[in-house]
């Protein structure tokens, strides 16, 4: 597997091109938001793109289930974890418009 530094990860944050990093792994969701698989629904996923999904994702307690499609979109490791670029909200992220409609 890969290793790939957060300078490289951040880049990955549209939706034709979406990554996301949970736990130090880093997944290539393109597909998986593509074919509109998620249950949670698109926004979120596009919400975390290019960035640390891990609060996010274990804050709703996701199953075994979701967890084993997780590995199957995993392309490689974070090479630089000490460099993660922090986040103001770690549950409402980047895209201004996006998080405001949450509410
Ligand atoms: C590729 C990454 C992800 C996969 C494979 C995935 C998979 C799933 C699956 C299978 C479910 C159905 C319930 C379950 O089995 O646990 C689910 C629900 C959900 N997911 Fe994800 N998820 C991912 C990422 C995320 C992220 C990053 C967030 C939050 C930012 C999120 C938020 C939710 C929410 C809110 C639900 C609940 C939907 C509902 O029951 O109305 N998911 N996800």
């Amino acid at each position: 597997m890969e290793l790939y530094s957060w300078k490289d990860i951040v880049t990955h944050s549209k939706p034709t091109d979406l990554w996301i990093v949970i736990n130090n792994s880093v997944y290539n969701v393109t597909k998986y938001l593509a074919d509109h698989e998620h249950p949670g629904g698109d926004e979120v996923l596009e919400d975390q793109g290019g960035q640390d999904a891990t609060e996010a994702f274990e804050e709703i307690g996701h199953s075994d289930d979701a967890l084993k499609t997780l590995a199957t979109y995993k392309i490689g490791t974070v090479k630089d974890p000490d460099q993660k670029p922090v986040k103001k909200d770690p549950f409402a992220i980047g895209k201004g418009k996006e998080s405001e409609k949450k509410e």
